[in-house]
């Protein structure tokens, strides 16, 4: 089939304002969970756009590791290419896309690092060795091979045997305060329903957007 020639009806659902509660998060905690008992592959995958000094965008998967009325906390390396953006325009575009129920949810916001403590608290419950590739990869960075990293990686097996590994200093949280969330529920014909929430002079206000 020619790629011209993909694509799906969607037909699951619908996303009416009736249903649409007050509060975003709440409505995002409801379609997490419905993703997460739809035994999705990691539903808790998402994309996250920064830009940099020149305005140029860049996007990359990453995994959403909480979320409250706070926001939305994931953890990377903060000398990685997205932790220069994100130091230089502490804003961020998140999207998720859930394909098997047929939505979408996007949220735009500021980015601000979690505190030390967060970040230690997250590092020290990741299995020893994710703890221990934190401290091997240079995130973002060119390098000669992968023998390089392999190598660095035994060593610091050997140097970490016991006891508890500390956090690297250029490893840790960042949390996204969101000022807006789409949902879209897709719908035959392409009419999709989008509902949008932005934050206005201290509350949310929901409005609908043409598909
Ligand atoms: C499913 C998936 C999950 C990922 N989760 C993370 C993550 O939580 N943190 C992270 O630093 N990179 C994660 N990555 C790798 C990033 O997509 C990216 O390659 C890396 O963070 C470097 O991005 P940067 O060069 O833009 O800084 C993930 C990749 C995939 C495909």
């Amino acid at each position: 089939m020619s790629i011209a020639q993909m694509r799906i009806e969607y037909r699951q659902a619908e996303l009416t304002q009736a249903d649409a509660p007050q509060d975003p998060y709440q409505l995002f905690s409801r379609w997490f969970e419905e993703a997460t008992l739809a035994e999705l592959p990691e539903p808790n995958a998402m994309n996250v756009a920064t830009v940099n000094a020149e305005g140029r965008p860049a996007a990359r998967t990453l995994l959403l590791k909480g979320f409250d009325h706070q926001g939305f906390v994931f953890f990377t390396n903060y000398a990685s290419h997205k932790g220069f953006e994100m130091a230089k325009n502490p804003f961020v575009a998140l999207t998720f896309y859930w394909a098997e129920l047929e939505r979408q949810v996007r949220i735009e916001g500021s980015v601000e690092k979690v505190s030390d403590a967060e970040s230690d608290e997250y590092f020290h419950s990741r299995p020893r060795g994710s703890q221990i590739g934190a401290h091997v990869s240079p995130q973002s960075q060119k390098i000669a091979n992968r023998a390089l990293l392999e190598k660095r990686h035994q060593e610091l097996v050997l140097t970490f045997q016991e006891g508890q590994i500390p956090r690297p200093e250029h490893w840790g949280g960042y949390r996204v305060t969101p000022f807006s969330f789409e949902f879209w529920q897709g719908r035959p014909s392409r009419l999709h329903d989008r509902l949008c929430y932005t934050f206005e002079q201290s509350d949310w206000h929901l409005s609908r957007l043409a598909p």
